[in-house]
């Protein structure tokens, strides 16, 4: 199948991640949020019958597209249906604790924003439900008709960056006791553009978009579950091994930065205590400043407008795991 096909995700910034993960043909390589096998088909293309692709989501649903996208590469493709948080268990194993490359694009695909009964999407009337994965206890408009209004305002404003979240918040707090819970995106949308002053809902995009992003990141725990994996990743490597990161949103690429900025400095260790690492970080960057598409690739695929890219190289010596 072509990566352009429009039922299919179209990978953002695929040579790039190729390029950056360094993929080559006997190699082991994980594709950490599967997602429809974009990235992973590019990865698959370079690797001989002796390489290896180990591709992780969540979503049930993803893998199975991924599934039949990779069925024609000669390498070996495992797909495991866990959380990325999981990582180090999930090669564990796999019998695979160290890999060449790590890849992790972040978010949602667009088969997932398309879908009606996933309840991502401000621009349809459906349920209110944004889990990624369906065996997540809390939907979005648990949520939504259960949190008091202060803790709304601050979650809307933490993972939305919403300069209006307190009124949005009293919003929903009113309609909810007019009304009854709020059920559907469309209810959440109208809610939100009477809460939004004019002025503002006239420019920065859609006026939901930021509410929506909040609530998503809080269902699904994202910035948590990538503070958990970047640690992970960058244990899981073999020297010379390369992690590649995707971020859509200043509050995922933030958590990327740092992770990235403190591993490969020169010295880890807490000034207080005499070093202990040799004085050495143990990534180097390969990506000074993020990377961004180019112009034709927005242009083709408007959604890889957000994304920056970073990548890093393992250069650490192979230090005994625990329990490995
Ligand atoms: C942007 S999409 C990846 C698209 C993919 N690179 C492609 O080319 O088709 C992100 C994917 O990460 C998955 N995901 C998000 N959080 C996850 C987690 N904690 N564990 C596993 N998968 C996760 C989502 O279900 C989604 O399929």
């Amino acid at each position: 199948m072509s990566d352009t096909m429009h039922e299919l995700h179209i990978p953002v910034m695929p040579g790039e991640v190729v390029r950056y993960l360094d993929c080559r043909g006997g190699g082991v390589y994980v594709d950490a949020t599967l997602g429809d096998g974009g990235h992973a088909a590019a990865i698959c293309r370079r690797l001989s019958p002796a390489g290896r692709l180990i591709g992780i989501d969540w979503d049930e649903a993803a893998l199975q597209r991924a599934a039949a996208r990779l069925a024609e590469f000669a390498c070996r493709v495992e797909l495991v249906h866990r959380s990325y948080t999981e990582l180090e268990s999930v090669l564990a194993e796999l019998d695979c604790p160290r890999v060449d490359g790590i890849l992790l694009d972040l978010g949602v695909s667009t088969l997932q924003v398309m879908d009606a009964a996933r309840g991502f999407s401000f621009h349809r009337e459906e349920a209110l439900d944004m889990r990624m994965d369906r065996r997540l206890p809390l939907r979005a408009a648990d949520l939504v008709n259960s949190l008091p209004a202060g803790e709304l305002a601050r979650l809307i404003y933490r993972f939305g960056e919403e300069r209006w979240a307190g009124r949005i918040a009293s919003g929903i707090v009113s309609f909810r006791e007019k009304n009854g819970p709020v059920q559907t995106a469309g209810q959440l949308v109208e809610i939100i553009k009477e809460a939004v002053p004019a002025a503002s809902r006239r420019k920065g995009g859609h006026p939901a978009r930021r509410t929506f992003q909040a609530l998503r990141i809080a269902v699904n725990r994202e910035l948590e579950n990538i503070a958990s994996v970047l640690p992970q990743a960058a244990r899981c490597l073999l020297p010379e091994g390369r992690l590649c990161v995707i971020a859509y949103h200043s509050l995922e690429d933030r958590i990327v930065k740092r992770f990235l900025k403190e591993q490969s400095r020169r010295c880890n260790c807490p000034p207080a205590i005499p070093c202990s690492c040799g004085g050495e970080g143990e990534l180097e960057l390969l990506t000074a400043k993020a990377v961004r598409p180019a112009a034709a690739e927005i242009n083709r695929n408007p959604r890889s407008r957000s994304a920056r890219l970073r990548a890093a190289k393992f250069k650490g010596v192979l230090k005994e795991k625990a329990g490995a």
